[in-house]
């Protein structure tokens, strides 16, 4: 069996770099696109207005937290923050993070040659509020309660079975709360056999599918979308080479029955 890419040292370093890394690390050219810099505290802040929380109440999920970066984002504004992910490295990563407030890793510059970094957990985040264990986005535990906000970064195309986590968003996001699905939308046979793709293929008779209409339809009646749009991102794998991505953010309003039109 292949090893999940998310548990080597290799994409740990990637990803403390990509969420907390400052953009001198990160991306040292003026001529880069450095408005593809943040990306993890962008999907919240580009998507919600965070002014309206209650920190005393309100209750926040990051479904495929990583190494946690959001997360830490949406403990300055709810009273707890709930970070799930697969990966036993990422969550490792997060739980050192929040204890320690600081991470080291090394950052790969050319072939094996590394720069020693450490992360460093945002003065304004609140570790206090915010616990992450390991866990399935398919198959979550039935004691999480609900949630005032549910945050899917970059998840949905990289689970076997999509659609097993979009059935329980329902019962995970209160009536009147709020969900954020960011992704490419990169559909690949290696993570998600495609049966199982929500978009990205021909339905009989030669009709395109894509997949934020296959995600209003999976949504519905329970979510209405209230926006959608583009969010860069870098994700820094050598000094030479990036991953540059366009997400599409969305925005949906969990609704009760009554109010569906
Ligand atoms: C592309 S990364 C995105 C991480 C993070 N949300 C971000 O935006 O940087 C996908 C994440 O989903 C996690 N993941 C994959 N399968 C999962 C599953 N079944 N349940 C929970 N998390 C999963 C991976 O470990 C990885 O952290």
């Amino acid at each position: 069996m292949t090893e999940n890419p998310y548990e080597t040292d290799k994409l740990v370093g990637e990803y403390l770099l990509f969420h907390y890394g400052s953009p001198q690390e990160i991306l040292p050219y003026a001529d880069g696109p450095q408005n593809a810099l943040h990306f993890p505290v962008r999907a919240v802040t580009d998507m919600i207005s965070l002014e309206e929380r209650s920190a005393e109440t309100d209750r926040a999920l990051d479904l495929g937290c990583a190494v946690g970066r959001s997360s830490f984002v949406l403990s300055e504004y709810f009273s707890e923050t709930v970070g799930i992910d697969y990966s036993h490295a990422f969550i490792h990563a997060a739980q050192i993070m929040a204890q320690d407030h600081a991470v080291p890793y090394r950052r790969i510059d050319e072939g094996i040659l590394s720069t020693p970094l450490t992360a460093r957990l945002p003065q304004t985040a609140r570790p206090d509020r915010v616990s992450f264990r390991q866990g399935d986005a398919m198959d979550l535990p039935f004691d999480l309660g609900v949630f005032d906000l549910v945050l899917l970064a970059n998840l949905i195309c990289r689970l076997p079975q999509p659609d097993r986590c979009l059935a329980r968003l329902p019962d995970l996001v209160a009536v009147g709360g709020e969900l954020i699905i960011t992704s490419p939308y990169t559909w690949l046979d290696e993570f998600t056999p495609r049966e199982h793709w929500l978009g990205g293929y021909h339905a009989p008779g030669d009709q395109p599918i894509v997949t934020i209409e296959a995600l209003t339809e999976s949504l519905s009646p329970h979510f209405q979308i209230v926006k959608r749009r583009n969010l860069p991102l870098l994700i820094r794998e050598h000094a030479r080479k990036y991953q540059w991505t366009m997400a599409e953010g969305s925005l949906w309003k969990r609704v009760a029955p009554a109010e569906i039109d």
